[in-house]
């Protein structure tokens, strides 16, 4: 090539011009008609999902997330599958809407199962979505929410399916402990996807429609011959009552999803993050006149231990987990001087407030979130000790309360407790005592600490003298007298520390606000090690 020369575009052989640019009135236009088309919807699909009191997973988000802060990501993504005749069947978008929004101001990641496309079954271009905004809700440090309606593992995408699911489980794995996961089930969420509700912080279902199961009723009665409906097997009332796999159950997904509103406004963005505090409300000099009202001092009178939290927190609100499961322990988030605080509280209106399996898993998962999410643990002791008994010894109570006393041991949240009543055994240790790391421990003057109540206890070290007694009933009443003037009460505790203090019941409120204000700003070393070995 000799210098100079100049570059002449190749001639174009006639009739094959470089096509036109549509004009940008064009392309916008285009534009508008898709995602016109993805934000209808198929009009059928949507009035049968209606028809079924659902709600649309777009109608869904507006119900969750403040008005307008909706972000969508991934709107065009759809299913890339062939065969099974997948390439003819090509809705506009996939089964689920992703993206991001705000709960009462504070930044979320979301999905929303669309079980208008596919039953909401989960293909690769469906987990994919899913894949990506749990990457964001890591990496921005916000909670993640799923709202949950769908056939499980999309059946024509096969292993690929398959493959989606275990990078949510995985994903979710990796998230725990980092940032709230809260799984909402508004339809049938079966196979897989019940893993990632189980892999969840809290699990909400709505009643009616909520189905969570590993196998539906057709593989059971195929493979065990039990014929079983969709509730029984696995409807809310199941979860929320027997199985524990619901923390919340609500009657409609309005409230249901203000709930889960409810819920964020007292969580943590991450793990890095303080929960978010309310004005102070002069709790610390609030007396409570109703608390010396509520609470018998008899140690085995029974009152409801619900009233003695409204009275402690804030407004009297809280939000309870697991309201009608293992209900002899009470698990609540609330406020106290504005100040989240998670509370743990015997139930005595429920098998006298034992502990027991149940109770034991309950609480210890419990103590293990509000640690994560710096949440102060607020503990209410009135417990007569653990469940005695062959069933709860073959159901494995020993591992179960050791889970309990293995998540207190283990938490560096500031850590208070409150025995108003009775605290017996291994049930006073388990119940966040000073022994295992309570940072405050008040107890009210009706308090019992002891091994055993005094009947137990005077039968078995006064078993030789009563026998050879010659009035055992004269002599018994004297004994337990003593018993209970040298032990029976919170003085014996206080005068060897402990307890720190002992309390006018009125004063608890003001008590725990003072203690938690002494405590914000408690740090716990790094823990030296991978990772414990949690009894499970
Ligand atoms: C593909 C599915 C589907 C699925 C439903 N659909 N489930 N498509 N894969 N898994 C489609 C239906 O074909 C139908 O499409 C539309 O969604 C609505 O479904 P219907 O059956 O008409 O709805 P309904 O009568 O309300 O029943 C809902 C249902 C039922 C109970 C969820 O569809 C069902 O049993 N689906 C299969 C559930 C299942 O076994 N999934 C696999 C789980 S195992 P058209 O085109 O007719 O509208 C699993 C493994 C993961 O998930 C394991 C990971 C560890």
């Amino acid at each position: 090539g000799g210098r100079g020369r100049i570059l002449q575009p190749a001639p174009q052989p006639r009739g094959q011009e470089p096509p036109r640019r549509r004009s940008m009135r064009l392309l916008r236009e285009e534009h508008e008609n898709r995602r016109e088309e993805i934000l209808a919807g198929d009009r059928k699909a949507v009035d049968r999902q209606h028809a079924l009191g659902k709600r649309t997973a777009r109608e869904r988000l507006d119900l969750l997330l403040d008005e307008g802060s909706f972000v969508e990501i991934d709107m065009f993504r759809r299913h890339q599958a062939h065969g099974l005749g997948m390439e003819k069947r090509r809705p506009a978008t996939d089964g689920v809407v992703t993206g991001s929004g705000t709960i009462h101001g504070r930044r979320v990641f979301v999905y929303a199962q669309d079980f208008t496309i596919f039953g909401g079954s989960l293909g690769e271009a469906h987990a994919r979505k899913i894949h990506k905004v749990m990457d964001l809700a890591i990496s921005t440090g916000s909670p993640f929410i799923g709202l949950n309606d769908s056939g499980g593992a999309r059946i024509q995408e096969g292993a690929l399916s398959l493959n989606g699911y275990g990078g949510i489980f995985r994903r979710n794995v990796q998230a725990s402990g980092v940032i709230p996961q809260i799984s909402v089930v508004l339809g049938p969420c079966a196979g897989g996807a019940a893993y990632s509700t189980a892999l969840a912080d809290f699990t909400f279902m709505v009643d009616g429609p909520a189905q969570l199961y590993l196998t539906g009723p057709d593989v059971v009665e195929a493979v065990t011959g039990q014929r079983i409906s969709h509730a029984e097997l696995g409807g809310a009332q199941v979860h929320g009552t027997r199985s524990g796999v619901a923390t919340f159950v609500h009657d409609d997904e309005e409230s249901c999803l203000e709930d889960v509103r409810y819920l964020v406004s007292m969580l943590p963005g991450n793990n890095l993050e303080l929960p978010p505090r309310a004005p102070s409300r002069g709790a610390a000099d609030d007396p409570r006149p109703r608390l010396a009202e509520i609470v018998p001092p008899e140690p085995n009178k029974p009152y409801d231990m619900r009233d003695v939290v409204a009275e402690v927190v804030d407004d009297g609100e809280f939000l309870e987990l697991h309201e009608n499961w293992a209900g002899n322990v009470i698990c609540a988030l609330a406020r106290i001087d504005g100040e989240v605080v998670g509370v743990v509280a015997n139930q005595p209106l429920v098998l006298a407030g034992v502990l027991d399996v149940a109770a034991s898993q309950k609480a210890a998962r419990f103590v293990r979130f509000c640690d994560a999410f710096s949440i102060p643990l607020v503990t209410l002791v009135d417990v007569p000790g653990f469940l005695p008994g062959a069933d709860q010894e073959y159901a494995g109570i020993i591992r179960h309360g050791a889970k309990l006393l293995y998540a207190y041991c283990e938490a560096t949240v500031p850590r208070i407790q409150v025995i108003l009543r009775k605290a017996y055994g291994g049930a006073y240790i388990v119940m966040d005592s000073r022994s295992i790391g309570a940072d405050l421990s008040l107890a009210w003057p009706t308090n019992e600490i002891a091994v055993m109540g005094a009947e137990g206890a005077v039968n078995v070290v006064y078993r030789k003298e009563l026998a050879a007694a010659a009035d055992p009933a004269g002599r018994r009443a004297e004994l337990l007298d003593d018993y209970t003037e040298e032990l029976v009460h919170p003085y014996y505790a206080a005068e060897r520390g402990l307890v720190d203090d002992v309390i006018d019941p009125v004063h608890t409120r003001s008590a725990v606000a003072r203690g938690l204000a002494m405590l914000r700003d408690k740090r716990a070393p790094a823990a030296q090690r991978k990772h414990g070995n949690v009894p499970l």
